[in-house]
């Protein structure tokens, strides 16, 4: 079966279909629906079977896709969910891990890793370096395993089939936990000098890396160099965390990720299920802007960029193509997105635009609404007995109206953050109309709240349809539920035919 997607008519037809389904009162759907049945009632017989025609519909406004949205909806959107709420669990059912162990502390927290592998249905064979067997012991691995602990590269039993290179092709992933500094230096370098090391050259399936040393240890320049020669060869590192270290009075950054943390990264790298929003182009914008006054001065405000960060990096997962344009912020930036780094309104608007078209566009910086009238050359001084300087403000480009408004290359979904301090709904709603938008997310960021820079934030979802109140969540939860959301829509704006 395939499926017309409104999104893909070209934005001339869909602004029509809009306008013609608002005149009637129907959903763009049923309007759609709708015209589809009286052409087939005007033509009848004229119209030529797929089989007979090739392509169903030849209007090049209109992109037959091969499978249908639609009728995955309930598995899609229940297989978002499951990623996001992080229950992916039979992703993992018959899956190979090759678990690499190395001579660190955190060693034992393989067998927890182990055990929540295995309760997932993914079979794991482990490789001891000589250290990391001073750490475990093969024994409790093999116990918990059920398969043979790999040791030795010049073993009898297992190299007549150069069983390195068996080991490093059989996984569908190898997961070094926990990757010490000095086995990270060793791959950066492509040392090849015991049975571990000489299977991270000979394979070609995915590697993840989870590593824990002492926080000095991974501070120090070698072991930073190493990581991103390592992150450029196109491995995935993830951790370390932050926290007591197992020496004690040690802190600081160096532990090892919890088992389950290291289970969902698996998880995500080996999660080969559709996307929901595979093929799709996304625009996110996170973080303040800065408007200079003189060089050393701006003006700004406290957003942190944590939600839109998250917002990008959840598109990203569920297989969207990201261009994330961020203010100044000092939070790193999300992995698998591109982002461009601005620091004012204008620069900002000319990311956005440059980034379009997209499908799906989420404003969620906070974007100075003035900027000064002029930035002085040179750092305005202090004058003895001179009243201070008047600093006359100019309205900086409205970003969200500019794109909400847009009559052609329009994205299909528009959904603009409205930062209030009072009567949240109702200046909400205004903004809705004002810009063009379909949603908008309507947050209070009066200080009581700490939405702006804190962890939290508590979301009413604004569109035509209405008002949804979400509870007060993790910036990362909103940024899942506001996924969840964009699919539906998707879903809806698919029809069968
Ligand atoms: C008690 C003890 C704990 C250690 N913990 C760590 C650690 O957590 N991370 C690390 O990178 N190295 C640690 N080391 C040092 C490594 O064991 C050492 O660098 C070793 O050569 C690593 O070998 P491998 O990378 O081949 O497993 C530790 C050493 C000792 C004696």
């Amino acid at each position: 079966m395939a499926s017309i997607t409104i999104r893909n008519l070209n934005g001339k037809t869909k602004k029509w279909l809009r306008v013609r389904a608002a005149q009637n009162g129907r959903s763009m759907e049923e309007e759609a629906r709708l015209l589809f049945d009286q052409l087939q009632a005007d033509e009848n017989s004229n119209i030529a079977t797929p089989a007979e025609s090739g392509p169903p519909i030849s209007n090049a406004s209109l992109q037959i896709e091969p499978v249908s949205m639609t009728g995955q909806t309930d598995e899609v959107a229940e297989r978002l969910r499951g990623s996001i709420a992080g229950t992916g669990s039979e992703i993992l059912a018959g899956k190979q891990v090759l678990l690499v162990i190395t001579g660190g502390i955190a060693a034992y927290k393989c067998l927890e890793f182990i055990r929540r592998l295995r309760d997932r249905g993914a079979s794991i064979k482990t490789v001891l370096t000589k250290s990391a067997a001073e750490f475990i012991t093969p024994l409790s691995i093999g116990a918990l395993t059920a398969e043979r602990v790999y040791c030795d590269l010049f073993s009898r039993d297992d190299e007549h089939d150069v069983g390195h290179i068996r080991l490093s092709r059989e996984a569908d992933i190898i997961v070094v936990a926990p990757a010490t500094a000095n086995f990270m230096a060793k791959m950066a370098h492509g040392l090849a000098d015991d049975l571990a090391s000489t299977i991270m050259l000979a394979t070609n399936k995915p590697v993840l890396l989870a590593p824990a040393m002492n926080p000095l240890m991974w501070q120090h320049p070698s072991t930073r160099r190493n990581r991103q020669i390592l992150a450029n060869d196109g491995l995935y590192i993830i951790g370390p965390g932050t926290g007591e270290m197992a020496e004690s009075g040690e802190s600081g950054t160096g532990r090892l990720l919890e088992p389950i943390e290291i289970v969902k990264a698996v998880e995500i790298l080996l999660d080969d299920r559709p996307k929901p929003l595979a093929g799709m182009r996304a625009i996110v914008t996170s973080g303040p802007t800065r408007e200079a006054i003189d060089p050393v001065r701006y003006l700004s405000n406290h957003s942190s960029g944590k939600q839109g960060h998250a917002i990008a990096s959840a598109l990203a997962h569920a297989g969207a193509d990201v261009t994330l344009v961020s203010g100044p912020v000092s939070i790193p930036d999300p992995e698998y997105v591109s982002v461009v780094h601005v620091e004012t309104a204008v620069e900002m608007k000319q990311a956005v635009d440059a980034a379009l078209p997209a499908d799906i566009a989420i404003f969620v910086a906070a974007v100075a609404d003035w900027r000064p009238a002029n930035s002085a050359d040179d750092k305005i001084k202090k004058a003895k007995g001179e009243d201070a300087p008047a600093i006359t403000l100019i309205e900086n480009p409205d970003i969200l109206k500019s794109i909400g408004t847009l009559n052609e290359n329009r994205p299909a979904l528009v959904i603009g953050f409205a930062a209030e301090t009072r009567n949240l709904i109702k200046n909400g709603r205004a903004k809705l109309k004002r810009k063009g938008a379909d949603w908008i997310l309507a947050n209070d960021v009066s200080a009581d709240a700490g939405v702006m820079g804190g962890d939290l934030n508590t979301i009413r979802l604004i569109s035509i349809d209405g008002i949804e109140e979400w509870p007060t969540a993790k910036k990362q939860q909103v940024a899942s539920r506001l996924i969840t959301k964009i699919v539906e829509f998707f879903e809806k704006e698919s029809i069968e035919i």
